[in-house]
C-alpha cells in the first residue's frame, strides 16, 4: 500500500496526532471519496498503519472510492488490504448503499490545474453534485461527520491587503474564465456545506489546502513540483509558466494530512479551515533556486515560458495562508520546512520518477 509513499511520513503523520482523538476512529466506518489520488492514498496509509498498530482490536473500516479519472498509473493499482474496500464509482451519480458512516472525507475532485482544462465539466460536478451527494449520505446516518476537500483557488487573486489570506476573505474570483470550472465549483460547494449544516443540521466542515506536495504525486501529476521533478529527471531545463515572480507556499503532505484530520475530528461545523504552510511566501524563479539546493546542485537551469494551451492561465499572483484559526481553534502548526521537504520530495522523485 505504501510503496508510492514514505513509511516514515506516515508514521510522524500518527505520531503528531493525539492518541485520544485517533482513537475515536475504533470501529467506525469512514467513507473517502477520490481516495486513489494523491491526498486520498496519503489517508488510506494512515487508517492502514493505525489498524495495524494502534486500532488493532477495534480496527477502523475504510471505503474508498474512485472513478479514477485523474488517479493515474499508481492510483489505478488497487491493493488489497484488511477493513479497506475499494468502490470503483463515479460520486456524481447515485451513491451504492455502503451501510451506516460515521465519517465522510470528500476529497474527490480534479485538482492539478492541467486536468481541470481537460475535464471542465467533471471538475465542476463533482464539486458541487458530487458533494451533495456526499451530504445527503451525511444526512441521512446522524452523528456523521463530514469534512469537504475545497481549495486555495476560492480566494481568487487576492489584493495585497489580503495576503496573508484570511478565511473571512470574499475572494477576488473570475466566474467565466479558465479555473473557474475549478475555483467557482469548490465555492459552491461550501455553500453547500453550510446549508447543509444550516438546514439539515448535517455536521460538515470545509478544508482550504494550499499546495499540498510530497512523495506520491504522480509525475503526470503537472502541478509545479512534480512538474519540475518530471523535467529534471528527463535531464531537461524546468519550465516556468508566465512571468516567474507569481508567488506561492508550500505544505509537506505530513503536516497537511494532520491538519485535515484536526478538521474532521474538532472544525466546528459550516466553518472553512486554511491549511497549509505560510512560511515562505516564494516566488516561481526563487522555488527553483530552492529545488537545486535539495539536489544538491549549484543551480538548476530554467526558462520562463508562456502558459501552454494544457494549462490555464489567470493564475493568482499571490498565495499565502493565514492559519492562525486552525492554528488557535485546532492546535494545528505545520513542522516541515520548505528545505526539509523538498530534500524529502526530491530524494523520492529521482527514484520514484525514473
Ligand atoms: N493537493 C493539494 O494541494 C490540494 C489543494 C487544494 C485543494 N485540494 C483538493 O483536495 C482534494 C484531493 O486532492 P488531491 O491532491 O489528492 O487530488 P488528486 O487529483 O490527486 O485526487 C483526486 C481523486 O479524485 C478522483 N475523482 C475525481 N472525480 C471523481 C468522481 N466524480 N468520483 C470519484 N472520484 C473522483 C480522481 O480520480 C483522483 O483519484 C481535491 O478535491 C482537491 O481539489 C488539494
Amino acid at each position: 500500500m505504501t510503496s508510492f509513499l514514505l513509511q516514515g511520513d506516515i508514521e510522524e503523520i500518527v505520531a503528531n496526532m493525539s492518541i485520544g482523538s485517533l482513537s475515536e476512529f475504533g470501529g467506525k466506518h469512514i467513507l473517502l471519496t477520490g481516495g486513489r489520488g494523491f491526498l486520498g492514498r496519503y489517508f488510506t496509509a494512515v487508517f492502514q498503519h493505525l489498524n495495524l498498530k494502534l486500532l488493532k482490536d477495534n480496527p477502523v473500516r475504510l471505503t474508498v472510492m474512485d472513478n479514477l479519472i485523474s488517479a493515474g498509473p499508481e492510483g489505478a493499482q488497487i491493493p488489497t488490504i484488511d477493513h479497506i474496500t475499494f468502490l470503483q464509482h463515479d460520486c456524481i451519480k447515485p451513491l451504492p448503499d455502503i451501510g451506516k458512516v460515521d465519517f465522510i472525507l470528500h476529497a474527490a475532485g480534479i485538482a492539478s490545474p492541467a486536468h481541470y482544462r481537460k475535464y471542465p465539466l467533471e471538475t465542476l460536478e463533482v464539486a458541487t453534485t458530487g458533494l451533495k451527494n456526499s451530504l445527503e449520505l451525511a444526512r441521512q446516518n446522524p452523528g456523521c461527520r463530514i469534512a469537504f476537500f475545497s481549495s486555495s483557488e476560492i480566494y481568487g487573486d487576492p489584493d495585497k491587503l489580503n495576503i496573508p489570506t484570511r478565511e473571512s476573505y470574499r475572494g477576488n474570483v473570475a466566474c467565466l474564465g479558465p479555473r473557474a470550472c475549478y475555483d467557482m465549483s469548490k465555492r459552491l460547494g461550501e455553500t453547500l456545506v453550510q446549508i447543509y449544516h444550516q438546514q439539515y443540521g448535517v455536521h460538515g466542515t470545509i478544508i482550504r489546502p494550499f499546495n499540498v506536495y510530497g512523495p506520491g504525486m504522480q509525475k503526470t501529476d503537472y502541478r509545479v513540483l512534480p512538474n519540475f521533478g518530471a523535467r529534471l529527471m528527463e535531464g531537461k531545463s524546468l519550465q516556468i509558466y508566465g512571468h516567474g515572480d507569481q508567488t506561492r507556499t508550500f505544505c509537506y503532505v505530513t503536516d497537511a494530512i494532520g491538519g485535515f484530520l484536526r478538521v474532521l475530528m474538532e472544525g466546528v461545523p459550516g466553518e472553512p479551515y486554511n491549511i497549509g504552510n505560510p512560511a515562505p511566501e516564494i516566488s516561481m524563479k526563487a522555488l527553483a533556486v530552492e529545488v537545486a539546493r535539495a539536489l544538491g546542485r549549484d543551480k538548476v537551469d530554467f526558462d520562463v515560458v508562456d502558459y501552454p494551451d494544457t494549462y490555464p492561465a489567470d493564475e493568482p499572483n499571490r498565495r499565502c495562508p493565514d492559519i492562525s484559526k486552525a492554528a488557535q481553534q485546532l492546535g494545528y502548526a505545520p513542522r516541515v520546512g520548505l528545505e526539509d521537504g523538498l530534500k524529502r520530495f526530491f530524494d523520492w522523485a529521482q527514484v520514484a520518477f525514473v
